[in-house]
């Protein structure tokens, strides 16, 4: 009989062949240096670390933070500016890339962090119990997807099936009342299993973003601008290995299943894009110019992208 689903593992890729982030522009390098082209359009031309410790700021209680980890850094940026506002903090790095390791070494050189060459799903919550609070910025979106999962499959699974990843699904969807689609869909299954490890850990706070497939613009741009927003995680082919987009709806529903607050939204509401004249052309005219495209693509991500928010009280 076919397998009723196929697995999307990204962890080959980042252990052993990633060599940039340059083919896949996160937000965070997007607004990298100050002369960056995507800072001239939004409220506040600051580096994505500091719009985002602003907003978190907003949120927890940064300031009395011992001890956060950051996992998956890229090039280190975000971790850089919180160590520049927060130096009392105690800083650790957990990366899966040899090589981004490496860039973050560059990046944090001189300032106290503890490196941890690992996968995130090495460790157990106890070794995440004991952080203030963790950061994933951009990074759930590589982790395991159960792909064109067929939800019969799925309901007919009994304690006896011996598919680990079929019996998982099954115990999710079971514990936290997930309603599956009538069709085939793909699963999250290790971005729900990211939140459930952090929750069972007991961690303060924690901090997760990615690509969502439940986007959607709803304000003064919406007759403008399109993202999709399906509701079944969307395949994103990138150079060497594909990611998906994230339903956050069940990431919350779990979070709060464990009893933590949430707050969820999209980037816009703290990288803010400013509605000029020349905003309206670039995202209207079909500019091919570099910039043009550059700019179009990041006003999309601060769509497309969710961020949630884990605080226990
Ligand atoms: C798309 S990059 C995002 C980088 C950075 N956070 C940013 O926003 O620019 C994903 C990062 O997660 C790391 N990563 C991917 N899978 C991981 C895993 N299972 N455990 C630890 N790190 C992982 C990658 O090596 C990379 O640093």
């Amino acid at each position: 009989m076919a397998q009723p689903y196929h697995i999307n593992d990204t962890t080959s890729y980042h252990r052993d062949h990633l060599d940039t982030l340059g083919w896949e522009l996160t937000v965070c390098n997007a607004l990298e240096g100050a002369e960056n082209p995507c800072r001239g359009i939004i409220h506040n031309p600051a580096s994505f670390g500091e719009l985002l410790i602003d907003f978190l700021a907003g949120l927890i209680p940064m300031e009395q933070l011992r001890h956060f980890i950051e996992i998956g850094g890229g090039y280190g940026y975000v971790m850089r500016d919180l160590l520049a506002r927060y130096p009392d903090t105690r800083a650790s790095m957990l990366d899966l890339s040899p090589l981004l390791l490496e860039r973050q070494r560059t990046t944090l050189a001189g300032m106290p962090v503890q490196f941890y060459h690992d996968d995130f799903f090495y460790y157990d919550s106890n070794f995440y119990a004991g952080f203030d609070l963790v950061l994933m910025n951009e990074i759930i979106g590589d982790f395991a997807t159960a792909c064109d999962v067929d939800p019969a499959v799925i309901y007919a699974v009994t304690p006896a099936c011996s598919d680990p990843t079929l019996s998982n699904i099954r115990r999710i969807v079971s514990t936290y009342g997930f309603a599956l689609p009538k069709e085939p869909f793909n699963f999250n299954i290790g971005a729900i299993q990211a939140v459930e490890k952090l929750c069972s850990s007991r961690v303060r706070f924690a901090y997760l973003s990615e690509h969502s497939c439940e986007a959607s613009v709803q304000d003064d741009l919406k007759e403008i601008l399109q993202v999709s927003g399906p509701g079944n995680p969307e395949r994103i082919p990138l150079r060497g290995h594909d990611e998906y987009t994230i339903k956050f709806s069940y990431l919350e529903q779990v979070a709060r299943s464990f009893g933590y607050r949430t707050a969820r939204g999209q980037y816009k509401e703290f990288i803010a894009p400013v509605r000029s004249g020349k905003l309206n052309f670039i995202l209207t005219s079909n500019s091919q110019k570099d910039e043009h495209e550059i700019i179009r693509q990041f006003v999309e991500d601060l769509y497309k992208y969710e961020y949630l928010v884990l605080m226990r009280d």
